[in-house]
């Protein structure tokens, strides 16, 4: 069911600090900041050769990653993102299975404009997990 790897993404404390570490040290193409309120973050992408990292700060109050930052302050790994080819069908066999999809269970718009949802870590190890509908896929 889960195709390409599509972002990791890592919660920071300070986004323009994050960027200029990315772009300047580490040499990485970083794209401009997007605030997306619906989701409580600000996010930039880091574009690399096979996959992309997704850097978090958090937007407002209630962010879902304030508390992650609380535990983390100097930032950390926050979840990883695969591509599905349908992710209503998705949602459907891995609630079937006894996964817990967060929220009211229904796919969500994500930072690309495509519908992603979110699994519960203590059913994978751990790993917060995003699904994002792949480009191909149903719309
Ligand atoms: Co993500």
């Amino acid at each position: 069911m889960i195709g390409r790897l599509n972002h990791i993404a890592i919660a920071v404390p300070d986004l323009d600090a994050a960027t200029a570490q990315y772009r300047d040290t580490l040499g990485a193409e970083v794209s401009a900041p997007q605030s997306l309120p619906e989701h409580g973050v600000t996010v930039v992408f880091v574009n690399l050769p096979n996959t992309k990292l997704e850097l978090l700060e958090p937007l407002g109050e209630g962010s879902p990653i304030a508390g992650f930052l609380e535990k983390n302050p100097a930032g950390g790994m926050h979840h990883i993102c695969f591509e599905v080819e349908d992710i209503a069908a998705a949602a459907a066999k891995l609630t079937a299975d006894g996964a817990r999809v967060l929220g009211d269970g229904q796919p969500r718009t994500g930072a690309h404009g495509l519908p992603v949802l979110f699994l519960h870590p203590k059913d994978f190890n751990g790993t917060l997990i995003e699904l994002e509908q792949a480009e191909t896929g149903p719309r």
